[in-house]
């Protein structure tokens, strides 16, 4: 027992020499280790099918992005603000956070979908944000958490899903694209006289976010006899638009209060209409003010008003947009302007994305309601 005394009394004594030799003595101080290998990522904490951590690049220096002081690595707190301007931001609809929702309306769910994962309804989840379009902490930079071109469902029987490819766009067109409906028009059939289409759902269109389809010139409702030529504007097929995509119009330079950059808005109150995008090498003069160009915004709601008021006598406007009841239509390819009207309404462009397509099948859609054809 006297000999294990003896060894811890040696022991003490010894470590307070070599304390008081790494107080008395101590020399400059040597560089920083690197950063150790990322652990595996931990069970604990994280709720399956909820959150997975993505974890942090190696080497990653948090102050190229969390330096308030000097903030020009990336300039990350201008796109926070202007951000938190856009709809993304303040729309509202991240609680529409349900298993088919999620992957669309709230950061959580988009991750999950992008990492391949089954979309879990959410609780608490937050707005389409910063960790949604990139993974900051992941890759050490902003690039885009999604590059690759996206299917775009047609809604038709018969007709094949449509790919979309759009450069930086394909991102924006991973949510900004149609949902799936059960009761499909069938195009074959654009010119039958007696069948019919039942029509039960208060939703019978391809949701909101049609906007890819219609840079396309895809999904709206073509019949064989149709009086209109059914075309594209440049839009759908300039180099620049196919390059960058929504981005090109949507997220120019910031300006007022906001548009442009994260805003991804195309006016603001301060400084009005932004019309930068469109000044772009091979596109619009420079001299261009107003987005109205050719005074397509006016026509376009014109056409939208007209068909409007023909759906609202034929009795199936309200039908499809209140729920009130079901309607059943013959011939089914009449329903086909129901369908046009919401993809143009729904586009929230005024026809801009695609001039030439919204309006055509608007003029086909008003000659169809006025039997003229
Ligand atoms: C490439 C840019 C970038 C780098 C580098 C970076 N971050 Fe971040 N981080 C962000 C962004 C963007 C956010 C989102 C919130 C915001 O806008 O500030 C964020 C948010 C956070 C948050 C808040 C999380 C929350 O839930 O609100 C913490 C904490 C954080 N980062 C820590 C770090 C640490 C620690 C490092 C270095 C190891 C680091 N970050 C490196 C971009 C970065
Ligand atoms: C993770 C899904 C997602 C991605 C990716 C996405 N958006 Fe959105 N976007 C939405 C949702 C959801 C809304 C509606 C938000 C609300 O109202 O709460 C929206 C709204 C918008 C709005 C405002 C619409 C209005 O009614 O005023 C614009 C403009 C927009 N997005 C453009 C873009 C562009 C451009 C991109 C690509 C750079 C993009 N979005 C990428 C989901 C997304
Ligand atoms: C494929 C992506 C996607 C899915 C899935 C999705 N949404 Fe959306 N939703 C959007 C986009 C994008 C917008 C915004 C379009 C815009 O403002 O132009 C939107 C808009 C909305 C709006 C706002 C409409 C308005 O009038 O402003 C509601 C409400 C909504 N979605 C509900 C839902 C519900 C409920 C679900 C699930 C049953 C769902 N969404 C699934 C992409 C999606
Ligand atoms: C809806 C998708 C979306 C959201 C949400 C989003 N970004 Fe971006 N971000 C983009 C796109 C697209 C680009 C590329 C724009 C371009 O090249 O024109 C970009 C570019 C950037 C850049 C410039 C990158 C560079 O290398 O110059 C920064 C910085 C940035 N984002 C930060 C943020 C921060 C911070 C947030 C959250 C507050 C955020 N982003 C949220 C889509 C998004
Ligand atoms: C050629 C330029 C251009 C391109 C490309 C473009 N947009 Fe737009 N977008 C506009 C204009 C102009 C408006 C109308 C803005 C207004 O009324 O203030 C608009 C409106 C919108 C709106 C409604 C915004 C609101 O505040 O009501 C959404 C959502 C939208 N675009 C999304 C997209 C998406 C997603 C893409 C890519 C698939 C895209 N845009 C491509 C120019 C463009």
């Amino acid at each position: 027992m006297k000999g294990v005394t003896t060894v811890k009394k040696f022991l003490t004594v010894l470590t307070a020499i070599v304390l008081l030799g790494l107080i008395a003595c101590e020399g400059p101080a040597g560089p920083a280790g690197k950063d150790g290998a990322k652990g595996a990522d931990g069970a604990k904490g994280l709720d399956a099918g909820f959150v997975y951590f993505e974890g942090f690049k190696a080497d990653i220096k948090c102050a190229s992005c969390h330096n308030p002081d000097t903030d020009t690595t990336f300039y990350k707190a201008a796109a926070t603000f202007q951000w938190a301007a856009s709809k993304h931001a303040n729309g509202g609809t991240a609680f529409e956070s349900g298993a088919s929702c999620a992957e669309c309306h709230t950061t959580e769910g988009f991750v999950q979908k992008m990492n391949g994962m089954t979309v879990t309804q959410k609780t608490n989840a937050s707005p389409v944000g910063c960790f949604a379009c990139h993974s900051p902490h992941k890759n050490g930079d902003f690039q885009l958490r999604k590059s690759t071109a996206v299917t775009l469902f047609s809604n038709f029987t018969g007709v094949a899903d449509y790919t979309f490819d759009y450069g930086k766009g394909n991102l924006c067109a991973q949510c900004h694209r149609p949902r799936t409906q059960t009761v499909k028009l069938d195009p074959s059939k654009s010119t039958a006289t007696n069948d019919t289409i039942k029509i039960t759902s208060t939703r019978w269109y391809s949701h909101y976010g049609v906007q890819s389809q219609m840079l396309m010139g895809k999904g709206g409702y073509e019949w064989a006899n149709q009086t209109n030529v059914v075309s594209s504007s440049f839009h759908t097929t300039s180099t620049s638009i196919k390059a960058d995509g929504c981005t090109i119009c949507h997220m120019t330079t910031a300006q007022g209060d906001y548009s442009g950059g994260h805003s991804m808005k195309l006016e603001s109150e301060e400084e009005g209409q932004n019309t930068n995008g469109c000044k772009v090498s091979g596109c619009h003069a420079t001299t261009l003010t107003s987005l109205d160009y050719k005074s397509a915004m006016t026509i376009t709601h014109k056409n939208l008003d007209t068909l409007k008021v023909l759906l609202a006598t034929a009795g199936w406007i309200d039908t499809v947009a209140n729920g009130t009841k079901a309607v059943t239509i013959t011939p089914s390819n009449k329903a086909g302007a129901i369908w046009n009207y919401f993809l143009v309404e729904h586009d929230l462009s005024s026809g801009i994305h695609n001039t030439a397509y919204a309006n055509s099948l608007l003029r086909n859609s008003i000659a169809k309601m006025r039997g003229q054809f």
